[in-house]
């Protein structure tokens, strides 16, 4: 029996879009340049120079950090563009549930819609263990799939777990599951020891149609 998450309906089966007539993103879409991490550099700059990117994918904000003079460590559980990032960005492949690294040994981590594919119990271990990277005083800075990313599946397919959707085939990109978080969900989510400095509901536009996500930056009790 799964653990619900938070202020969500119980499980209910959705009827499958045409993917093209409801105006949703094809699966290989590559996302647009996106700067979002702009608001957050002085906050950054504030805590110190060791970064964690979680679920890196191709590496844009690696990258952007890495311009930024920042040490940036990504790792992604698949292969990409490793070595092509200039300045140098340390890269890892690996998976979030298994994380290979020491406890509080970045000044921040970030993680942009990278953990929101598993089921809630692992979710939860994620971002638990995504935050026990980062050193008291540091910062934990992700954004996630809100529950209204209509253009992006909510709502779509089997809800195998309240606000976690078997997404139909034609719209999947990085994985076949995907969660849509409510604000209660992502506030289930910010680990032990951890505080809300920010939680926004936004609009981004860095696929074809507009995506809704929540924004978050915690900082870890010092
Ligand atoms: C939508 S992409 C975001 C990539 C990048 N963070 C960005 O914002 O451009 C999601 C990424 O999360 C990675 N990912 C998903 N589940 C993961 C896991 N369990 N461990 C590590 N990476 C994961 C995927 O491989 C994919 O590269």
């Amino acid at each position: 029996m799964p653990v619900s998450a938070p202020g969500v309906q119980a499980a209910a089966v959705y009827p499958l879009p045409n993917a093209q007539r409801a105006g949703h993103d094809p699966p290989m879409a590559d996302p647009l340049p996106d700067d979002w991490l702009a608001a957050f550099f002085d906050r950054l700059v504030a805590v110190g120079p060791n970064v964690l990117d979680a679920g890196c994918g191709p590496g844009m904000d690696a990258a952007t950090l890495a311009r930024k003079g920042f040490a940036v460590t990504a790792f992604d559980r698949k292969k990409s563009v490793a070595g092509k990032w200039l300045p140098p960005v340390d890269h890892l492949l690996a998976d979030v549930r298994a994380l290979p690294f020491r406890p509080a040994t970045f000044d921040t981590a970030i993680a942009s819609l990278s953990l929101h594919y598993l089921p809630w119990d692992e979710t939860l271990a994620a971002f638990a263990g995504v935050g026990a990277t980062v050193r008291p005083g540091g910062l934990f800075l992700f954004r996630v799939n809100a529950s209204d990313d209509v253009h992006h599946g909510a709502g779509q397919g089997e809800e195998v777990e309240p606000g976690f959707f078997q997404v139909p085939t034609a719209l999947v990109r990085h994985a076949e599951t995907k969660r849509f978080f409510t604000e209660a969900a992502v506030r289930a989510v910010i680990p032990a020891q951890f505080s809300v400095l920010h939680l926004v509901h936004r609009t981004i536009r860095r696929y074809q149609h507009p995506k809704q996500v929540w924004e978050c930056l915690l900082t870890r009790d010092a």
